[in-house]
């Protein structure tokens, strides 16, 4: 059987890049929310990571390590308008397992295109009367966005709309376990229609 890194055109992001910007990223969230900061909730309870699956997952399990401060974590997955749902809607297929009344909230995501997901992510979220948000994701795509959505903390800008996998991210569900972040070789997606975005 052929590996799965066979199908891999280019690295675009190395595991060890990977970490250090994760590092970086967790360094700059434990100072803005150290000591007043950008900390809001009235009853000074730990910030509150929500992680959106399935894509966050390694960068979750990573984040949350190399921040250096109280906090809790909680998962959400919605089903992306990508799988058949029309634009306009996000069914939660998992939400949150408490209340985020008056909480602090830090949503981490995998990678902001569109700008679709996120923005309907935020307006559920804000809806629940957060004391304050913030956004975080591994990956922002400037190049195809539709809807602005804010963006507090990035890891990795791709300057160009290619399709990535790898680190969290799928094609097809698949490549998920990849520890770097990679463009997959044209062959493997181009009758699914992905390659004539
Ligand atoms: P958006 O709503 O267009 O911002 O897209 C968000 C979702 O599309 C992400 O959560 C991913 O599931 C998927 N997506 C967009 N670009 C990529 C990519 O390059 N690789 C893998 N998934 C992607």
């Amino acid at each position: 059987m052929k590996g799965v890194k066979e199908e891999i055109e280019r690295v675009l992001i190395s595991a060890e890049e990977i970490a250090q910007r994760v590092r970086a990223l967790g360094e700059k969230i434990s100072r803005d929310y150290g000591k007043g900061g950008v900390a809001r909730d009235p009853y000074r309870r730990p910030l509150l990571v929500v992680g959106i699956l399935k894509g966050a997952m390694p960068f979750l399990a990573d984040l949350i390590r190399v921040i250096d401060l109280p906090l809790e974590y909680d998962l959400m997955s919605v089903s992306s308008y990508r799988n058949g749902t029309s634009p306009g809607e996000v069914r939660i297929l998992k939400d949150l397992d408490r209340s985020i009344a008056q909480r602090d909230i830090l949503i981490v995501e995998d990678i902001v295109d569109t700008g679709t997901t996120l923005d309907h992510i935020l307006r559920l979220i804000q809806a629940r009367s957060p004391a304050s948000i913030r956004i975080c994701t591994l990956i922002d795509k400037p190049a195809r966005r539709e809807v602005q959505v804010p963006m507090h903390y990035v890891g990795f800008t791709l300057p160009e709309d290619v399709f990535v996998v790898g680190y969290g991210l799928d094609y097809a569900e698949l490549y998920r376990n990849l520890p770097f972040i990679g463009v997959l070789k044209r062959e493997i997606y181009e009758e699914e229609g992905i390659a004539d975005r």
